[in-house]
């Protein structure tokens, strides 16, 4: 029988992809390679079902829709797996949603960010995230995953 991840597991993760993630497959390939956002959502979906738990995603290029999601995350979700994109290097507002809502967090990037321009160094998101995984492309999303889950069976922090 073909029981729903959802029947098997109460482990729920929100997969959040920030502004311009949309266009992944059209947008700049030689960074961020040729491989669609829904292909990542369908890799993240396949993934969960091997670790016996749900991924909800969501994209949106509007910070307050992903405030909001956060947000509602608290009551829905046990963890947060995040690509921020641009918000990764400006929003306050989603650290401190990240920060209030209290849920582990795992942050991902498909390139890597320290080898690019200098005001891509610095993340608002890191400081509340257990950790980050950046520059494997679409691997960063499926490890990004897989640390999160692992967190969140064993407890396991490095600090
Ligand atoms: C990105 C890196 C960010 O600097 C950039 O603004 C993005 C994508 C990445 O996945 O490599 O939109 O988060």
């Amino acid at each position: 029988m073909n029981v729903p991840n959802q029947a098997r597991s109460s482990l729920s993760i929100l997969v959040l992809h920030g502004p311009n993630l949309n266009l992944l497959g059209l947008r700049e390939p030689g960074i961020y390679g040729s491989v669609t956002l829904a292909e990542i959502d369908q890799l993240l979906q396949q993934e969960a079902s091997s670790l016996s738990c749900q991924v909800v995603t969501l994209q949106s290029n509007h910070e307050g829709v992903l405030v909001d999601a956060i947000q509602a995350a608290r009551t829905q979700h046990q963890g947060i797996l995040i690509n921020a994109g641009a918000y990764t290097h400006t929003s306050v507002a989603l650290r401190d949603a990240l920060a209030a809502v209290a849920l582990p967090v795992v942050e991902v990037h498909l390139s890597n960010i320290y080898q690019r321009e200098p005001f891509r160094h610095h993340s608002f998101i890191a400081p509340v995230a257990v950790g980050q995984i950046s520059g494997f492309g679409v691997e960063s999303y499926r490890l990004g995953l897989l640390a999160l889950v692992h967190t969140l069976k064993t407890g396991a922090r490095a600090n």
